[in-house]
């Protein structure tokens, strides 16, 4: 990305972040998922989101219906655009997290070299969380049904199919959705941010 900013000094926050988390009761800080297309990635995100936001949580899901219908709706699949997306979400996803917030990121992000950078943008806040299922488990739940359609040659570049998933290598969680149910997958990511976030 061509840097065309100059000049610029960052203003410094009169609020601290430590105020913040003692208000709020909780950290800020990014749970950033990613998987497959159907790995249940948003299914997860909003569970969760609705799950904390009970429990009092500063809480928000970035995901493709808020993100790709909006901020990023000029950018398509190719691995330029995607990096793009993943750059533009992490950058929004740290602004969102250093406001206080806990936010769910829910996009297949598959080059680790983007989701590194997201992670650069975060910085500590930043936990990489694997929503893992096989690619035949991905197929075979086609919710949308965009895996028949891959394999029909009508999408171009689908992940999985026509298009790379580079797997974390270190996520901080792996949620395996194909061999747990939702249940499980949910609560393993409650206990995590019960003693990741929660101010003791
Ligand atoms: S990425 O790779 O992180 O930029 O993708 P993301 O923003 O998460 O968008 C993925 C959703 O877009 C739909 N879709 C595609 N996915 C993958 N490859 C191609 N070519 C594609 N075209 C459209 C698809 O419904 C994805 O939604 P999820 O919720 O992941 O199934």
């Amino acid at each position: 990305v061509t840097v065309r900013s100059t000049n610029i000094t960052a203003v410094g926050h009169a609020v601290t972040r430590e105020a913040r988390t003692a208000r709020n009761g909780h950290k800020g800080g990014v749970l950033w998922f990613t998987g497959l297309s159907g790995a249940g990635k948003s299914t997860l995100a909003l569970a969760l989101e609705r799950e904390l936001f009970a429990k009092g949580y500063l809480v928000y899901v970035l995901d493709g219906d808020n993100v790709r219908g909006g901020l990023n709706k000029d950018l398509g699949f190719g691995p330029e655009a995607r990096a793009e997306n993943i750059r533009r979400i992490g950058e929004v996803a740290a602004l969102f997290a250093d406001a206080g917030f806990l936010v769910i990121s829910s996009f297949i992000s598959p080059y680790r070299a983007d989701r590194e950078r997201a992670k650069e943008a975060a910085g500590a806040a930043f936990h990489e969380i694997y929503v893992k299922a096989s690619l035949e488990a991905c197929e075979d739940r086609d919710p949308k049904g965009l895996y028949r359609r891959a394999r029909q040659g009508e999408i171009a570049e689908f992940t999985g199919i026509s298009s790379p998933y580079e797997p974390p290598e270190a996520a901080e969680l792996v949620v395996p959705t194909d061999e747990l149910p939702v249940e499980e997958c949910l609560g393993m990511l409650m206990r995590y941010v019960g003693e990741r976030f929660q101010n003791t």
